[in-house]
């Protein structure tokens, strides 16, 4: 039987309770595809720092190394500066197993309502690509002359041809593979006249590479409109770690709530293992409540069985939980009245009713 290794952290807030809930469903869905999970459970996060002063062990990478893939939560506590608990363990681990491609899908499931008026399925239908090694989160910059008048503080963003390029090939690539054929190259080189205009120069030249692909630009504010006006005009999008970070909160706000939204950090030349998170944080608001929306956490590991090469696995999980959106059984955040477990169970069902 195939085996995946998958190392689970689920780390702070609500992430234990929406990574718990997705191995529930992974379990219930490896036992009819066929497939074994070996799932290792790191308890990395806020705890851990407050006990240690390291979110995770100098070794950490090294732990992971041989996994298949990540499972990851959300980290960040109430009393931990968030760059703090940033830095010290998702950060690392995106960029230490360069995963330079952070891949969010956003659409719109049955039975969930938009904002957006007279938008429903199909409407809303995006992959929003986001350049994950440098960028605005490069970490270059500094603080000089702390607490004096002339303190100063700069936050420069680093951009590569090797880091454009091939975030623009891999998004160029993922739009390809989509009925639409369409990239929108987000940037905003009208005021950033460096680092924006070089990603224009790029995203011109990959695109000779990809003929059968239509592809058009746009700048970051008007992006924002677009996604609210326009929805249905948008397919695949690609942008900066800064830009992306953004219009993706707002992509899955669209779409119904951050509680749905999932997300792949993804290194896509395999040499490491992958990381899938949903893109929400540990939601400090609605900890230990049972009312976390475990639906990102079930997408997110349908884009981590595809990523395993388990499509067929993948398209199951999610005709489940598209069932169940549509029959109404739904936590707080999307209008309903169900519970965690609530959700998790009708997810269980429904894939044990399949086939
Ligand atoms: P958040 O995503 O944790 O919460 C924003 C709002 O969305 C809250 O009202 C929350 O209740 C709601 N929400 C989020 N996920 C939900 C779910 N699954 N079901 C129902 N409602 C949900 O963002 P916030 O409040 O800005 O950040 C809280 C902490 O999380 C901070 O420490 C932040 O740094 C961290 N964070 C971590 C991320 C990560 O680990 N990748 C991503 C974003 C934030
Ligand atoms: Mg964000």
């Amino acid at each position: 039987m195939r085996t995946y290794r998958i190392a689970a952290i689920p780390a702070d807030g609500i992430g234990p309770e929406v990574i718990d809930a997705g191995l529930e469903v992974l379990d219930a869905l490896a036992a009819r595809a066929g497939f074994g999970l070996d799932v290792t459970r790191y308890d990395w996060g806020s705890d851990r720092y407050r006990r240690t002063g390291a979110l995770m062990p100098a070794d950490g990478l090294d732990q992971l190394r041989g996994m298949d893939a990540i499972y990851f939560g959300a980290v960040g506590a109430p009393d931990i500066p968030d760059h703090v608990t940033l830095w010290g363990l998702r950060l690392p681990i995106c960029q230490g197993f360069d995963q330079y491609a952070n891949v969010r899908p956003t659409r719109i499931l049955p039975g969930v309502t938009s904002p957006l008026r007279d938008v429903g399925p199909g409407d809303l239908d995006w992959v929003i690509v986001r350049e994950n090694s440098e960028g605005e989160y490069a970490g270059h910059g500094g603080r000089a002359h702390r607490g004096l008048p002339e303190e100063v503080a700069t936050e420069t963003a680093i951009f590569t041809r090797r880091g454009v390029e091939r975030i623009m090939r891999h998004a160029f690539a993922i739009a390809r593979a989509r009925p639409a054929k369409h990239l929108t190259v987000v940037t905003k080189s009208n005021a950033q006249r460096h680092g924006m205009v070089f990603w224009d120069e790029i995203a011109a030249l990959v695109a000779a590479d990809f003929p059968d692909v239509a592809w058009d630009k746009e700048l970051v504010d008007a992006m924002t409109t677009r996604m609210v006006r326009r929805p249905a005009s948008i397919d695949t999008v690609v942008a900066t770690n800064l830009h992306a970070d953004i219009l993706s909160d707002l992509a899955a706000a669209l779409a119904g709530s951050l509680g749905i939204a999932p997300t792949g950090n993804i290194d896509p030349e395999r040499r490491f293992p992958s990381m899938f998170e949903p893109i929400h944080g540990s939601a400090f608001d609605i900890t230990g409540r049972g009312i976390a929306n475990p639906v990102a956490s079930f997408w997110t590991a349908a884009m981590m069985l595809e990523h395993l090469g388990e499509a067929a696995a993948a398209a199951s999980l999610m005709a489940a939980v598209e069932q169940v959106c549509a029959a109404g059984i739904m936590t707080p955040d999307l209008g309903g009245t169900e519970t965690t477990a609530g959700v998790t169970r009708a997810v269980v069902d429904a894939l044990r009713g399949a086939n």
